[in-house]
């Protein structure tokens, strides 16, 4: 997956646009790389967002590439529709499915649909048992926050787990992705590059900012090292 995309990778969470004009608060950060779509049920996490219509819409306004985050139970019944709703990633938790093997069949078959597949891991959940498996992902996502809503304070420990996977997949020589989401700002995202990661999901520190696109400068400035 690296392949295609150059580090540092910003993705703007919608979950902190301004739902009224969405489309407006997209095309805003036409200069960031990717888009970062967070789905959240009700249940998986405490929060409800929106799903697969709202998905297609964003995906109608803007070629980026469609970061989407499953924050949602039962994530295997739902890939396919976000596949047809422009999704170009699909990310679903670690903690959503039955175990590892569910996992690895869940990851193909969202690569059978032609749609890049990840990993996302909750504060805490620990990494080690995806280390030798992150040939299966294009992507790991490790959550600095606990997921479910934005706006919340940056969990530095959770770095350890980014070098833990920087680590293995360049022992390993493979081109998985490593993004961070939650709390990154422009306090916090050189600590995350430093660790090792590729990608950078970033909603109040965008989209509370009067220029939304200066606030991706700035924050591809920081991340690159
Ligand atoms: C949290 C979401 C994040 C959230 C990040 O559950 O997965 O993507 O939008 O928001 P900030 O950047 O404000 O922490
Ligand atoms: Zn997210």
């Amino acid at each position: 997956m690296s392949g295609t995309f150059e580090a540092p990778i910003i993705s703007p969470s919608i979950l902190a646009a301004d739902f009224t004009k969405l489309g407006d608060d997209v095309r805003a950060v036409a200069n960031a790389d990717w888009i970062h779509v967070d789905i959240m049920d009700g249940h998986f996490v405490p929060n409800l967002s929106f799903g697969p219509d709202i998905t297609k819409q964003v995906d109608g306004v803007t070629n980026q590439v469609l970061d989407v985050h499953l924050m949602i139970e039962e994530p295997e019944n739902w890939v396919e529709t976000y596949a047809k709703a422009g999704a170009d990633c699909i990310i679903f938790h670690v903690e959503a499915v039955a175990d590892e093997n569910a996992a690895l069949d869940l990851a193909q078959k969202i690569r059978d649909l032609g749609v890049r597949a990840g990993f996302s891991i909750k504060p805490g959940t620990p990494i080690e048992p995806w280390l030798d498996k992150l040939n299966h992902f294009d992507l790991a996502l490790v959550m600095s926050v606990e997921p479910g809503f934005g706006g919340q304070k940056f969990m530095p420990e959770q770095l350890d787990k980014v070098r833990k996977l920087r680590a293995a997949i360049d022992e390993a020589g493979l081109d998985t992705l490593i993004e961070i989401d939650g709390g990154i700002s422009a306090e916090t995202i050189a600590s995350a590059a430093e660790a090792g990661c590729d990608a950078f999901v970033a909603g109040s520190a965008i989209y509370k900012q009067e220029d939304k696109a200066a606030a991706v400068e700035e924050l591809r400035r920081l991340a690159t090292i």
